[in-house]
């Protein structure tokens, strides 16, 4: 093992170690010795072995750790039991984002003599990467209501690697010099960005300037204490995510009600109206409307607080929407990354009762932990029995 690696996996283990701290070893912010090498070998060029300085006027070549963009990313965020996870072998992964373990997950039943099934690839975003198994989405060829391949679907398609989003949002240059001991991040850019998430003009390589994004990062503040998402520990959302996600599907984004496509207003328009406000904060479940604002919040149905600076944002907040200025956002029904259920949907779109959600016991495809790992360590029976109706509700009040 060389030094560097030593030193990254020491900082590592630290972070698990320190599990209840707040997650403060910040490997992208540059904070590892050897930051490029977290994700890079380089390889120097004979004419510049055995200097000191590590500068030659032969530029060294760079390669990813990992076959490609993503499975280099799962080296570290794919390691059992380590706080910044996003992939485990059981879905325990409770993140904001989600397991992208539901991708290898098909479950199927029958009712009244009918199959049916809910299918591994449409859990999620189904990154491509090689090591870990992930492969190409089989049912979409491209981002639906928009042009963005599924055959180069990569942790780095959304996330910016050198996290060279700068103050403004646009995304800078990454460094063309390579001085890699000990620097980084880049001088004119700022990884203040929520989740490094790509900015205005982001592109990974795959796609290229076609691809280029429009819309700024969103502005939302990550629990800094437990990525495990909770209704009292949860991202606190801002604005713009909706926008964020139309950079590849920009037909899905319609921020007025009654709007065109028949899809679900998202966006800062679109307001959850005093009724809709009250709703969401009187609402506990099924038959039950004794609730308060100040307990309101439900991590299966979160929504934007409507605010564009973060010293407003409270990942600790139980509290609903206040009347007026929330909105109603992409990631109120889907999970960025991936779920037990169609369409990464945060709950099971298609199930009557919610109790009754797949997967559920006795489903071809269920093992281990399945059932209670789909809703994030929740007993839906016990919190909202067994006639809870779709989550919609939340909002709607229909049934
Ligand atoms: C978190 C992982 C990660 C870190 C840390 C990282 N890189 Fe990269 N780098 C990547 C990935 C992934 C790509 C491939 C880009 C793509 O697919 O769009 C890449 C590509 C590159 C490229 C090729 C140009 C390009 O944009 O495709 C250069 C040059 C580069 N990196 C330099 C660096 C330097 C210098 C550092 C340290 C200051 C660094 N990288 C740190 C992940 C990383
Ligand atoms: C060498 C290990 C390592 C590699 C490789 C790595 N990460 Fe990370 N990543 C971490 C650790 C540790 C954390 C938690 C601490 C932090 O925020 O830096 C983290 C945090 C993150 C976060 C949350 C950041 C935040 O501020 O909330 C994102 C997003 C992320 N990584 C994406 C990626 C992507 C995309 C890649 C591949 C291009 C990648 N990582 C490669 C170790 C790694
Ligand atoms: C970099 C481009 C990109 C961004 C940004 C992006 N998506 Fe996607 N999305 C895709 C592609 C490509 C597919 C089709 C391949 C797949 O489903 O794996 C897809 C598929 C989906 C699906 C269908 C999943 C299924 O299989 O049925 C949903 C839902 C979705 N995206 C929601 C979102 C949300 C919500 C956001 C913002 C948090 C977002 N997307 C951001 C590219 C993107
Ligand atoms: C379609 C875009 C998209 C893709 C692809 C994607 N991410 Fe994310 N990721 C996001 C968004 C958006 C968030 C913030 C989710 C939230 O707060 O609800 C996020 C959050 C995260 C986090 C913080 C923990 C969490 O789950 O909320 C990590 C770590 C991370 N991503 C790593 C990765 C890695 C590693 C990959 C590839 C294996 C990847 N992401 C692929 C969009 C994406
Ligand atoms: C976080 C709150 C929230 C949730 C959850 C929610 N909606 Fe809405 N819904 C809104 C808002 C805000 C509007 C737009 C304002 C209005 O029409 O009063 C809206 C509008 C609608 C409309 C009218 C369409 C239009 O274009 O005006 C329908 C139909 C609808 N929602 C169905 C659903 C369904 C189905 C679900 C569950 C899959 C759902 N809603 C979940 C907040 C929500
Ligand atoms: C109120 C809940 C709700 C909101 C908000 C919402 N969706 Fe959906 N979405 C759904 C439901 C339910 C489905 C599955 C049924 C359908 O296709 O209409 C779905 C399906 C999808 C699909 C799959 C379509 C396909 O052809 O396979 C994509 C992609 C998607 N949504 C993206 C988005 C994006 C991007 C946003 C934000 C701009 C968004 N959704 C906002 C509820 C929602």
């Amino acid at each position: 093992m060389d030094k560097c690696t030593a030193a990254l996996l020491t900082a590592i283990g630290l972070t698990i170690i320190f599990f209840l701290s707040p997650i403060t070893y910040a490997f992208h912010e540059g904070g590892a010795e050897e930051y490029c090498l977290g994700c890079h070998n380089i390889h120097r060029s004979a004419g510049s072995q055995g200097s000191d300085t590590g500068e030659s006027s032969v530029a060294p070549k760079i390669t990813l750790r990992g076959s490609d963009s993503s499975s280099t990313c799962l080296q570290c965020h794919a390691s059992s039991g380590a706080v910044q996870s996003v992939l485990s072998n059981d879905g325990s992964r409770f993140t904001p984002g989600g397991d992208f373990y539901w991708l290898q997950k098909t479950f199927t039943w029958s009712e009244g003599g009918i199959s049916y099934e809910s299918e591994a690839d449409s859990h999620g975003h189904n990154v491509v990467a090689l090591d870990y198994g992930l492969h190409q989405d089989r049912r979409h060829s491209t981002a639906p209501g928009g042009g963005y391949l599924a055959s180069s679907l990569a942790c780095t398609s959304c996330h910016n690697p050198h996290a060279t989003t700068m103050a403004n949002g646009e995304t800078g240059s990454i460094v063309s010099g390579l001085t890699i001991y000990g620097d980084g991040p880049f001088a004119d850019t700022t990884s203040g960005n929520y989740r490094l998430l790509g900015g205005a003009g982001y592109q990974s390589s795959a796609q290229g300037s076609a691809m280029a994004f429009s819309h700024e990062p969103p502005i939302a503040v990550a629990d800094s204490f437990s990525w495990t998402e909770t209704d009292s520990r949860h991202p606190a959302y801002g604005s713009g995510m909706s926008e964020w996600c139309a950079n590849c599907h920009s037909d899905f984004l319609n921020s007025s009600a009654g709007g065109a496509g028949g899809r679900h207003p998202a966006g800062k328009g679109a307001k959850l109206n005093g009724d809709i406000a009250r709703n969401y904060n009187s609402y506990v479940k099924t038959g039950d409307l004794s609730g308060s604002q100040a307990q309101a919040y439900l991590a299966l149905v979160p929504f934007e607080v409507g605010v564009s600076d973060v010293v407003f944002l409270d990942p600790s907040s139980s509290s609903g929407p206040g009347l007026g200025n929330a909105n109603v956002m992409c990631l109120t029904c889907h999970r960025a990354h991936a779920s037990a259920f169609e369409n990464s949907g945060r709950w099971d779109f298609r199930a009557v009762f919610i109790a009754e959600s797949h997967p559920r016991f006795g489903d071809g495809g269920v093992n281990g932990s399945d059932v209670v790992n789909s809703y994030y360590g929740r007993d839906i029976t016990a919190e909202f029995g067994e006639t809870q109706r779709q989550l919609c509700n939340k909002c709607h009040l229909k049934d």
